[in-house]
């Protein structure tokens, strides 16, 4: 293990496929977060039988449970510091937070998003990419900011798209990248090596290593 990994949360409401891509990442002795903490909103997300079997400490915050989304958030706030978390992971956290929450984690927090960003904000990414007839599309880690589905972007990977392609074929492609560009926009992330200016991001001794479409090529 790196001596210094950098403490970090993912919040799920589902499956959680790319919070298991994570962990298993953070596996690695060289990966510079660690997983400390798997927060979701619902009590029966997939994913937090797969948290539990790796021994990272699972809660589950009802945000039916609270009065306002403010209130869910102060709990969720709580929990993360009560944790001693630093870096938040997004992984199909299905709410929208409030611009406290997010502004409280600006910089620490970090989104996946099924579409290349600024294209296909919002939901049902693969539908309305090929109800376009865009022969490319893929997908985007980004820093949150209030404004949903913005934020300086981190990583992309990008995918063809098949004349045959269903939003399931198209979407299983693009999480196949998911898997790719999560993890190493964390290590990025926790390395301390993502410089934002202008609204977009460097990476501190980024190098060429592979001619995928995917961006950065380290
Ligand atoms: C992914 O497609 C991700 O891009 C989006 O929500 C989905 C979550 O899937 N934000 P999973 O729970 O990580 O499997």
């Amino acid at each position: 293990m790196s001596p210094q990994r950098t403490r970090t949360a993912v919040l799920i409401s589902g499956r959680g496929s790319n919070m298991r891509s994570i962990v298993e990442a953070a596996q690695k002795s060289d990966f510079n977060a660690s997983i400390d903490l798997v927060i979701s909103n619902r009590g029966d997300a997939a994913g937090l039988a797969f948290a539990q079997s790796k021994d990272i400490a699972t809660i589950t915050i009802e945000h039916k449970a609270f009065a306002s989304r403010e209130d869910f958030e102060h709990e969720i706030d709580a929990v993360l510091r009560a944790h001693q978390i630093e870096l938040i992971c997004l992984a199909g956290f299905m709410r929208v937070l409030t611009s406290w929450f997010v502004q409280k984690w600006s910089g620490r927090l970090i989104n996946i998003h099924p579409a290349l960003l600024p294209s296909y904000r919002g939901l049902h990414t693969h539908e309305r990419a090929l109800a376009d007839g865009v022969k490319i599309h893929g997908c985007t880690v980004h820093f949150v900011v209030p404004e949903m589905d913005e934020g300086p972007i981190i990583a992309q990977a990008a995918v063809n798209v098949r004349d045959d392609d269903t939003a399931d074929t198209l979407g299983a492609r693009v999480l196949e990248q998911e898997h790719i560009i999560y993890p190493m926009a964390l290590d990025l992330l926790a390395a301390g090596r993502l410089l934002v200016k202008d609204n977009c991001v460097r990476i501190k001794e980024a190098h060429a290593q592979d001619q995928a479409l995917r961006v950065p090529r380290l």
